[in-house]
């Protein structure tokens, strides 16, 4: 089959599109066709050699942590998939193995793809999404007619963190630069502040939950626009902050967090029953070949995506 894969750490040029034996699966996996995957920060990151205490240094390497495809294998332990099954993952074996045109995955990170969802949108949602809904509800702890900040409101996490908010019933604030506005308006922000004009941090305002999908404000400064049992939530971890550990139970108030979580089918059918319903959907910032997979990390490190990054493996 073919896969972009990686013999070392570097550049996006150390990813290399070749031919390398179909994985096989064991008795808790399901073999994917993979049509699209997506593409998120972390796989740059692996790339670069960042997370090589994580996720290891074994080579030759495949990256890609969401995969939409057809089911083309299942395991003897596996219920509930058959092949010819339309699904959407997100991979937690390795680095994720998703760019390639077959991946094992473990059964319990699949869930069936959503009609409503084309196979760019489904490989797009699944790492991001289940980011934003794990950081609301396991962290925030979101209420209804809370308000939620959410800074970085149209990257591939915030497109979906806004929606999941509003869908948790939070008035939301959402905080990107001047052109990006309409859209975190669109997506359903009941309020948007321009970071190029104004610091969000000095509004007078206060919020219950501050979600800091991009890393760029400070705990110290956010605790002091957090409501008494406030907290401030971080994807990148920043100074000040505590690793919040799936399962944990107490939150300080007006603490700061870097979260941390497991993927699983239960989330991802939440989001698939939102997506069904009309009430979540992929922001589709460019879709790329596999073979011009370094292009699409280029793209990634930019930062300046708006929604999510897709590789299209089969047409
Ligand atoms: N801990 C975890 O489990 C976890 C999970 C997922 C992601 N992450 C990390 O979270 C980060 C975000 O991921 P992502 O997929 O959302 O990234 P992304 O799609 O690359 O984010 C791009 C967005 O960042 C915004 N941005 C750039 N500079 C900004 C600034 N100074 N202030 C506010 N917004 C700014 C841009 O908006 P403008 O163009 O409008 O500035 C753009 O829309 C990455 O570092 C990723 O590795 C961690």
């Amino acid at each position: 089959m073919k896969a972009a894969v990686l013999d070392k750490f570097g550049p996006s040029t150390v990813m290399e599109v070749c031919d390398v034996p179909k994985p096989a699966i064991n008795a808790d996996q399901v073999l994917v066709e993979v049509i699209a995957a997506g593409v998120n920060p972390i796989d740059w990151k692996i790339r670069e050699g960042w997370m090589s205490e994580r996720f290891g240094s074994d080579f030759p390497m495949i990256l890609g942590f969401d995969a939409s495809g057809i089911v083309a294998e299942v395991g003897a332990n596996v219920d509930g998939f058959q092949p010819g099954d339309h699904v959407f993952a997100r991979s937690n074996v390795g680095a994720g193995g998703c760019y390639a045109e077959y991946a094992a995955i473990n059964a319990d990170t699949v869930a069936a793809k959503p009609d409503q969802l084309n196979d760019d949108e489904a490989a797009a949602m699944p790492l991001a999404a289940l980011t934003a809904l794990n950081g609301l509800r396991e962290v925030g702890r979101l209420q209804p007619e809370q308000r939620v900040l959410i800074n970085g409101a149209v990257g591939g996490v915030g497109v979906y963190a806004i929606q999941i908010a509003k869908n948790m019933g939070a008035h939301v604030t959402g905080v990107c630069s001047t052109h990006n506005l309409p859209l975190a308006r669109e997506l359903g922000a009941d309020q948007v502040i321009d970071y190029k004009a104004q610091n969000p941090l000095a509004t007078g305002e206060t919020w219950d939950v501050i979600y800091d999908t991009v890393g760029y404000l400070k705990h110290s400064e956010a605790r002091e626009c957090l409501t008494p049992d406030g907290v401030y939530i971080t994807l990148v971890p920043v100074e000040g902050i505590e690793f919040f550990i799936p399962g944990q139970t107490e939150i300080k108030p007006r603490g700061g967090y870097f979260l941390v979580w497991a993927p699983t089918a239960a989330d991802l059918e939440i989001l698939a029953g939102w997506v069904r319903q009309g009430k979540l959907h992929s922001v589709i910032d460019s879709i790329y070949p596999l073979e011009l997979i370094r292009d699409a990390h280029e793209r990634s490190q930019t930062e300046r995506a708006r929604g999510k990054i897709v590789l299209r493996i089969k047409d």
